[in-house]
């Protein structure tokens, strides 16, 4: 499976707790197959940590706009997309198939997915990746959508 040309253009952030690293570890590997510039900010062993730590370090870079984009894995990817939206300009999704991830860039403009390790496969974790990856925002009536998820900031 490839990509197309735009991957080296984006660069990417991957971070996991202890129920997520199994999937995290394959899907960078996979990543640095596909020719993307990742970036892996752990856990790097099985040790029991606590996932909004590692939601919140990627969430917090990605906003910065270190990264354009970012991947969380967690046992079930709840608790990790659960932090990671309490940081400002950031939208993570959660996605358990190809389709809701196209949704998630193509109407939601998502700059994060959120993967749950003990819940999707990891080849459904591959076909999940690549879509998030090479879909495009459609904007329009969708990025209207998406300043209104901030109403009071936003006047
Ligand atoms: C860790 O056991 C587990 O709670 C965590 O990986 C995640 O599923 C939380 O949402």
């Amino acid at each position: 499976m490839g990509t197309d040309e735009s991957k080296n253009k984006v660069t990417l952030a991957v971070a996991a707790d202890h129920g997520g690293i199994a999937l995290k570890n394959h899907l960078v590997g996979l990543l640095g197959k596909w020719g993307y510039d990742c970036q892996d900010m752990g856990t790097h062993n099985e040790e029991s940590v606590d996932y909004p730590d590692f939601a919140r370090k990627l969430a917090q870079a990605v906003a910065a706009g270190d990264y354009r984009l970012g991947v969380l894995v967690c046992g079930t990817g709840i608790g990790m997309s659960m932090v990671a939206n309490r940081v400002r300009g950031v939208r993570a999704a959660l996605c358990s198939s190809a389709y809701t991830a196209r949704m998630a860039r193509a109407h939601n403009d998502a700059n994060v997915l959120c993967l749950g390790d003990r819940v999707t496969g990891f080849g459904e974790a591959e076909d999940i990746l690549h879509t998030f990856l090479n879909q495009e925002f459609e904007g329009g009536r969708h990025a209207r959508r998406i300043g209104k998820f901030d109403p009071v900031e936003n006047g």
